[in-house]
């Protein structure tokens, strides 16, 4: 990925479809008695604004020819990988609650490639799900997943169900892969005892970023973060994990959560040199720091603050079951085993699909890649905590760091 502040410029569809979106932006700002938007809001409404925003409108966004690549999207290593750890719990929690096997609940899919991944995985350990439900915010995201699962695994179509709600009773596993990241931030400077919040107002037919005196409930959690920095200190922090958290609880009677994402524990989250915060935006797999650039057309995501998803599941009455790396996480998981089997399968171009697999194993697990920046995180209900040692977590569980 490449880092830059120049962007490549956007088709006159696409400038003309953001162009959209900054009116319907620029209308909330002048219609608000502080003639502004708070950054949340604004980030809020460039990626989720109905028809407009960037997950909800027509841009292809993930994979070789979008804006970034996921883990799923490298390797079905990955999801194989997550497929066992989902088999292990699978029975488990079905057990007493007269089903047969629990459900899957993938949040936010993407591009469909993990849900066929997975089930392909789990049909071959004959622990498929009972279903496999799907929430996603993304319209055509959906209809993306839809074509994916069809192509890859039609004979599983049937199991998928795509859902507008947490279902009710759930019984089985949540699964969130770089979900959290695409949740709208409060951005907030602390300079001494001041405390700004970012917001967006209209400036010289432009939007432009405006700092105000941070509202109390904001200024409240900046100060709890008792951030040690002499110089101005800017950084993010997610407010509503607690509440998205609570609704998550209240709809499982007994299972697992795992997230899977980029992030820190808080400690090195808001180390004093990360004083320019997370913040970062995805357009055409450049990175740039520029969030007001071209809304609608690229994707803005800040960091996981894994603490305080910890702290919000014990908040609701969940487990912290595991904590670790993804690296560890998938090698707990099988990855070497995956891909031996892979290679087995394989008769012919031998050398050049153990180069490429090796590759992908690459991309996935080392520390300079994505095995030390992608953390897994796992929150359980109703499970035998005791009796319950989580396969992926089984080596360098490190909740401890929380
Ligand atoms: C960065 S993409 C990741 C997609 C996919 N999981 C992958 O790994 O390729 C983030 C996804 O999360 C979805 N999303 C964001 N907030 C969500 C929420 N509260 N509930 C469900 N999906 C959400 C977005 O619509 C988008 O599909």
């Amino acid at each position: 990925m490449n880092h830059t502040q120049s962007l490549p410029e956007p088709s006159p569809d696409a400038l003309s479809h953001s162009e959209k979106l900054v009116s319907v932006i620029r209308e909330e700002i002048q219609s608000a008695e502080t003639q502004s938007i708070s950054f949340r809001r604004y980030m809020e409404m460039a990626l989720y604004q109905p028809k407009l925003g960037y997950y909800v409108a027509g841009s292809h966004k993930i994979g070789k020819h979008g804006d970034f690549i996921t883990a799923p999207e490298i390797s079905s290593l990955f999801s194989q990988c997550v497929a066992n750890q989902c088999a292990q719990i699978l029975q488990k929690v079905a057990s007493g609650c007269g089903l047969s096997n629990g459900c899957i609940l993938e949040l936010g899919a993407g591009s469909g490639k993990m849900a066929s991944d997975i089930l392909l995985e789990l049909e071959q350990q004959q622990q498929l799900p009972e279903s496999y439900y799907i929430l996603d915010l993304s319209p055509d995201l959906i209809k993306r997943q839809q074509d994916t699962i069809q192509k890859n695994a039609a004979h599983l179509f049937n199991k998928v169900e795509w859902i507008t709600s947490l279902p009710q009773d759930f019984v089985g596993i949540v699964l969130g892969n770089e979900v959290l990241d695409a949740m709208p931030v409060d951005v907030f400077t602390q300079n001494g005892n001041d405390i700004y919040e970012h917001h967006v107002i209209w400036e010289n037919e432009k939007l432009v970023e405006q700092l105000k005196p941070a509202k109390p409930k904001l200024r409240e959690q900046v100060l709890d973060l008792k951030l040690n920095t002499e110089k101005p200190y800017t950084s993010e922090i997610n407010p509503n994990i607690n509440a998205w958290l609570k609704n998550l609880t209240e709809s499982i009677e007994k299972g697992l959560i795992l997230l899977i994402d980029y992030g820190y524990t808080k400690d090195e989250y808001y180390l004093p040199e990360r004083n320019k915060g997370t913040l970062i935006c995805h357009y055409q797999h450049l990175v740039n720091e520029s969030p007001l650039f071209y809304p609608g057309l690229q994707d803005i995501t800040a960091n996981v603050d894994f603490t305080a998803v910890a702290e919000a599941a014990d908040a609701n009455g969940l487990q912290v079951a595991g904590f670790t790396s993804q690296l560890h996480f998938l090698t707990n998981t099988g990855l070497e085993n995956y891909f031996l089997k892979k290679l087995e399968s394989k008769n012919e171009n031998i050398k050049e699909y153990q180069y490429q697999l090796a590759q992908q194993v690459r991309t996935l697990s080392l520390p300079s890649e994505m095995g030390e920046r992608f953390k897994c995180i796992a929150l359980s209900k109703g499970l035998d905590e005791s009796n319950t040692q989580l396969l992926g977590f089984e080596n360098f569980d490190q909740r401890f760091r929380l």
